[in-house]
């Protein structure tokens, strides 16, 4: 809560005006079930609350895709989603996840709207293109990290950050502030050209 409260303070000195959380769900490493998530969301709300801090803070969370997240959907299980019914998702970093497209197919189906967390991440992206763009006619938004502007991840990701950038394709910037070191690389990417060449695309963060 202390270390929560002492990041959303500093998010307030960048300029922020709301925050979502999306924490991970991913089966065997994070276990967070909705209700878990939404209860600590209401904890810290009234932790905030007790130390003067004032920000809207909502709770989402960023699914990994593997058998388990099919086995919810399969369920008719309600996923967590932010503003109008997006869905935050990730894959594997190295490989396509054979069950991708099927997917993204289902979910938007049911009526969410798929949003890739951080696709200048993933090594099947980085030197296709065509993939990416593939996913973006499948109708997948994009969320990039804000820490990949600046290469804190590698140069390759950095590459394609920008490349993303340039082409107009980033439709969320997501901080990706687990702690307070990724808060000291935010701090610095917000003094980078590409993060406001970023910031002047139509963005729906701010529809949020
Ligand atoms: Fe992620």
């Amino acid at each position: 809560m202390e270390e929560s409260g002492q990041l959303i303070r500093q998010f307030i000195d960048l300029g922020y005006k709301k925050i979502i959380t999306t924490p991970h769900v991913m089966n065997d490493f994070y276990r967070n079930e909705p209700n878990d998530i939404l209860e600590k969301l209401e904890l810290l709300r009234q932790h905030l609350k007790s130390e003067n801090i004032n920000i809207p803070i909502e709770a989402a969370a960023e699914y990994y895709l593997d058998e388990s997240l099919i086995e919810r959907i399969n369920k008719g299980e309600k996923l967590l989603t932010f503003g109008s019914n997006y869905l935050l998702f990730e894959t594997n970093f190295l490989t396509e996840p054979f069950q991708l497209k099927e997917f993204i197919f289902s979910v938007t189906t049911l009526g969410y709207k798929p949003v890739l967390a951080h696709p200048e991440r993933y090594q099947y992206l980085v030197n296709t293109f065509e993939k990416v763009e593939d996913l973006k006619n499948r109708g997948v938004l994009f969320q990039i990290n804000i820490p990949s502007i600046i290469g804190a991840y590698s140069k390759p990701i950095q590459k394609l950050t920008i490349q993303l950038i340039e082409k107009g394709w980033v439709d969320f910037l997501g901080s990706d502030c687990h702690n307070q070191i990724h808060m000291n690389i935010l701090k610095e990417a917000f003094r980078n050209k590409y993060l406001k060449r970023a910031l002047e695309l139509p963005l729906l963060n701010r529809s949020l």
